[in-house]
């Protein structure tokens, strides 16, 4: 009786361990080797029940703590239903939510039923996280997701940065597109959503669809006044990166904000490695709709002073007495706290939404085929 109580309560332990504390250095070679042929031999067996094999699936875990990250993870999780295995999931889905791991990885939670988990984890108050958590659950194109994610689209309380990244998600699929169109055609969009509503609408393989959206929505315009395309659309061009490298410093006015490998100015990030966190849909979109992608670091302020001065830009620091602001120009004002009347906070980034007007589409495709080029050193 004693004994069998023990092994329920074994059971019970295995079957909530988290993966962390498997460490693997706890984990010898040959146990290592032992794990992976338990494994193989699991994969093998139809119809496995864990429930009822607690050492097997300690080995099963303790072989995933040994290959987290990888899609033999992933394929492993799925087979044998590892709900316990969320953390490491959500992880996936959140740092690389525009490669198919993290996408898969995001398919499993909304399999697993971890709706609730999902909605906690894009309230993350680093908005710029749970933006790309949505990014991941719309790469799904699942219309299953869109429940999670259309109240978010009409929430005031939502940052851009959420609202913008629901509105690209929901319409990665057509009952979504549907929603949108009907969203918009009702009169029920934010104004600020506009450009993702129609980037996504404007590119519906749905000629009926793109049609009733062009009667609400446009794209902006270029130089020389036509509407761009939709990214969908620039990201299959091909661009000549040298040439996109001569427009940042130039007609874009990229490097009058950004610097690249020590040259230009720092008033946004630096963008010598932006190849490496951006894909090139997402560096459209930072180009195209910056206000939607605002990060923390970047936030922009209003600050007024007693004198009726008013000043644009990014805190660089502040202590009790001053406030450190750089503006758009690059410049930096020191203002005494004494002479602030009021600071508010901005939901427009001080990254101008028009830079696109000085650039033709190929421009545009040039600069971020240059951009993509940047890639981190090893
Ligand atoms: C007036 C200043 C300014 C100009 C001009 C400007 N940017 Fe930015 N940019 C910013 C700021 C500030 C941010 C960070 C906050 C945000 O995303 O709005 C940013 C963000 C970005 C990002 C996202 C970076 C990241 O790490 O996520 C990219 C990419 C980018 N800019 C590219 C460009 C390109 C290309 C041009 C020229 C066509 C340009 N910017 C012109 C200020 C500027």
């Amino acid at each position: 009786m004693l004994l069998r109580s023990f092994s329920c309560l074994l059971v019970l332990f295995v079957a909530t361990a988290p993966l962390v504390a498997l460490a693997q250095d706890e984990v010898t070679p040959a146990q290592r080797a032992r794990d992976a042929l338990i494994v193989k031999t699991l994969q093998r067996l139809p119809g496995v029940d864990l429930s009822q094999k607690p050492e097997a699936k300690a080995a099963l875990l303790r072989h995933l703590a040994t290959i987290a990250g990888s899609d033999e993870f992933l394929v492993l999780v799925d087979k044998f239903q590892l709900r316990d295995t969320k953390d490491e999931l959500l992880r996936l889905a959140r740092e690389q939510s525009d490669s198919t791991l993290g996408v898969k990885a995001a398919g499993l939670l909304v399999k697993f039923g971890e709706q609730e988990l999902l909605a906690k984890a894009i309230a993350d108050p680093d908005p710029a996280k749970g933006a790309k958590l949505i990014t991941a659950l719309g790469l799904l194109s699942d219309a299953q997701t869109n429940d999670l994610l259309a109240p978010l689209v009409h929430s005031a309380e939502q940052p851009l940065a959420i609202r913008a990244a629901a509105v690209a998600a929901i319409g990665r699929n057509a009952p979504g597109q549907k929603w949108l169109l009907e969203t918009v055609e009702a009169k029920k969009l934010a104004a600020d959503l506009s450009f993702a509503a129609a980037n996504v609408l404007l590119a519906s393989p749905d000629d009926a669809i793109r049609s009733a959206a062009g009667k609400h929505l446009s794209l902006p315009a270029g130089a020389g006044g036509e509407p761009l395309p939709p990214i969908a659309e620039l990201v299959k061009r091909s661009g000549d990166a040298a040439r996109g490298q001569q427009l940042f410093a130039t007609t874009g006015t990229c490097a009058k904000c950004h610097k690249v490998r020590g040259e230009g100015k720092d008033v946004g990030p630096d963008l010598s490695e932006i190849g490496t966190k951006l894909s090139p849909e997402a560096l459209y979109l930072s180009i195209l709709d910056p206000s939607a992608g605002v990060s923390f670091d970047y936030e922009s302020w209003l600050l007024r002073t007693l004198d009726g001065t008013v000043l644009t830009g990014i805190i660089v620091s502040q202590t009790e007495d001053v406030v450190t602001l750089k503006t758009a120009e690059a410049i930096v004002h020191q203002i005494a706290r004494d002479d602030i009347e009021q600071m508010k906070k901005s939901p427009q980034s001080i990254m101008p939404a028009d830079l696109q007007k000085q650039l033709k589409a190929q421009d545009l495709v040039d600069i971020v085929a240059y951009l993509a080029t940047l890639k981190k050193q090893s």
